[in-house]
């Protein structure tokens, strides 16, 4: 009896652990939220570096279409993890304020890539030039919604 009581406890401590730690919209812990979005822009990074490393001739070419595609796809999932309200980390209130400014700015990312990718199917991948460089104007929104160190 003891024990069931002691095993009850348990199970209710855990529960209002588990429901302070739940976020607004019932999903997860907030700071997983933070940590998730940070993991997408890490995965925006690593794709803009290896670019970066094919314009300059460092290494082939020929990733080039599929680095342009994955960083189409991260866009697309940064877009909905900050439709997610949860401040914190390094990402200024001011997204939300001004959510529609925010909001355009990954727009303006996709078509940008999607205009690149375009580009690099219909001309090979040494053609993507100027197309690739407005698709990285990654310091455009940071400038302003990122907090910098
Ligand atoms: C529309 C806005 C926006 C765009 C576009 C954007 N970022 Fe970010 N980025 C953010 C915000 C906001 C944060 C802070 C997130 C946080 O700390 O929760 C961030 C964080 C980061 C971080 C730090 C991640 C960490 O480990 O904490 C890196 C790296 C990054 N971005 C790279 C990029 C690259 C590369 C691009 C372009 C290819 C890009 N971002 C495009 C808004 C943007």
């Amino acid at each position: 009896m003891k024990l069931i009581t002691k095993l009850g406890c348990a199970a209710v401590a855990a529960a209002a652990f588990w429901t302070a730690g739940v976020s607004a919209q019932g999903y997860f812990l907030d700071g997983s939220i933070i940590d998730y979005r940070q993991q997408i822009m890490r995965a925006q990074d690593a794709n803009a570096a290896a670019i970066g490393m094919i314009l300059t001739g460092t290494v082939p070419n020929e990733n080039m279409l599929t680095h342009f595609e994955a960083l189409l796809l991260s866009n697309r999932q940064a877009r909905d993890i900050f439709e997610m309200e949860i401040e914190g980390g390094n990402a200024k209130p001011e997204i939300w304020e001004n959510w529609d400014d925010f909001a355009g700015k990954l727009d303006t990312a996709e078509e940008n890539l999607k205009l690149a990718i375009e580009e690099i199917k219909a001309n090979g991948p040494g053609a993507a030039g100027e197309v690739a460089i407005a698709a990285l104007a990654c310091k455009d929104c940071h400038d302003v919604y990122k907090v910098t160190e």
